[in-house]
């Protein structure tokens, strides 16, 4: 049977750039999305390039049609990123469960009922505390999960799901914890404000970064790659990883952008987001043969070249 892919969330940021690196590699590509804006998709790949996508529009919530999806595509990989992030599970708590928590258990019953053994999917670094939950340094794997929002908490129901369908079922699962992922695309969410300073900046725009502080800041681009191979990975279990880089401060991203476009200016908020500042990828180096880990300073450099090349479309 040949590979096809279930990408959920496909209209969504990470979901559009692993969409662009499958068609790369000629790869069939089934995007499950209840959005029909594909204004992210168009600044990723041409109308043509996009004639090769099967969009299905539909709603994670709706377990008949997830198993439809999965059944009428001879799906064999699945992709799980459709989700609502924290500002929107804030303001509406109860539709947040329903997509983040409802729709996840859906996708992994759907795979049981179609003999599909492995999932990839996004979980996040807010299932974990602060910092002051945990002893100094880099935040290990395994560390205790302390949401403290309610995404977070949706994000731990998903990884309790995924752990109790390989104990019932034998489906396996790797989750991977992204921190600020950044790159086009990345327009929503709370820690989308470093991508739209890019933006600003190549309008001639000043822009205000709400928050300081350090974090790993992550290339869209290269998220997306290790979810494709998180899903072509067997992982003999319900595994999760951090994704690494080095914990970088938010003026030192704004400092990188000046560096290249001197008459850029970002101004920095000091008040860090309730995060630890970074979080270790030993185990994330120890299981996959290759992690993608573009440095800050040419993600960045891509991404403005790519933004001006998009002029007026974004
Ligand atoms: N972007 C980050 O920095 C980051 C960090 C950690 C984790 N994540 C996780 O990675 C995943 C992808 O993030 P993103 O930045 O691409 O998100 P995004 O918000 O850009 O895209 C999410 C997509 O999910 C779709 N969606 C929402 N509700 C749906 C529903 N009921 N049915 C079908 N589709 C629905 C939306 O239409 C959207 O296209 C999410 O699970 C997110 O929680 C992202």
């Amino acid at each position: 049977m040949a590979d096809t892919y279930l990408i959920t969330g496909g209209m969504g940021c990470i979901g559009a750039w692993v969409i662009h690196h499958l068609l790369e590699n000629d790869k069939a590509v089934v995007n499950f999305d209840q959005s029909t804006d594909t204004h992210r998709l168009d600044w990723l790949m041409s109308a043509d390039e996009q004639e090769a996508i099967t969009f299905v529009q539909g709603d994670l919530r709706d377990t008949d049609q997830v198993k439809s999806v999965i059944k009428d595509n001879g799906i064999t990989h699945i992709i799980h990123l459709a989700a609502l992030q924290v500002p929107m599970c804030r303001a509406n708590p109860v539709l947040g469960a329903q997509v983040n928590v409802v729709g996840t258990v859906n996708i992994f019953e759907a795979a049981r009922e179609n003999d599909i053994n492995h999932i990839a999917y996004a979980s996040s670094i807010a299932v974990y505390g602060s910092a002051n939950d945990y002893p100094a340094g880099l935040i290990a794997h395994d560390a205790p999960k302390l949401p403290r929002t309610l995404y977070g908490a949706y994000k731990v129901a998903n990884e309790n799901t995924a752990q109790i369908y390989y104990n019932d079922y034998g489906i396996s699962s790797t989750n991977l914890r992204p921190y600020t992922v950044y790159g086009v695309g990345r327009d929503q969410g709370l820690t989308s404000e470093p991508t739209k300073a890019l933006v600003a900046v190549v309008k001639g725009e000043d822009y205000q970064i709400t928050f300081g502080g350090k974090m790993q800041f992550h290339f869209a681009s290269d998220v997306a790659k290790q979810f494709i191979l998180a899903s072509e990975t067997p992982s003999g279990g319900a595994l999760g990883f951090n994704m690494g880089q080095p914990p970088q401060a938010v003026t030192e991203f704004a400092d990188i952008v000046e560096d290249i476009e001197p008459s850029a200016k970002i101004e920095v908020d000091d008040k860090p987001l309730p995060f630890p500042e970074g979080f270790d990828d030993t185990e994330l180096k120890a299981h996959f043969d290759t992690v993608y880990e573009t440095p800050l300073a040419d993600g960045i450099e891509q991404t403005l070249a790519h933004i001006r090349r998009l002029g007026d479309a974004i």
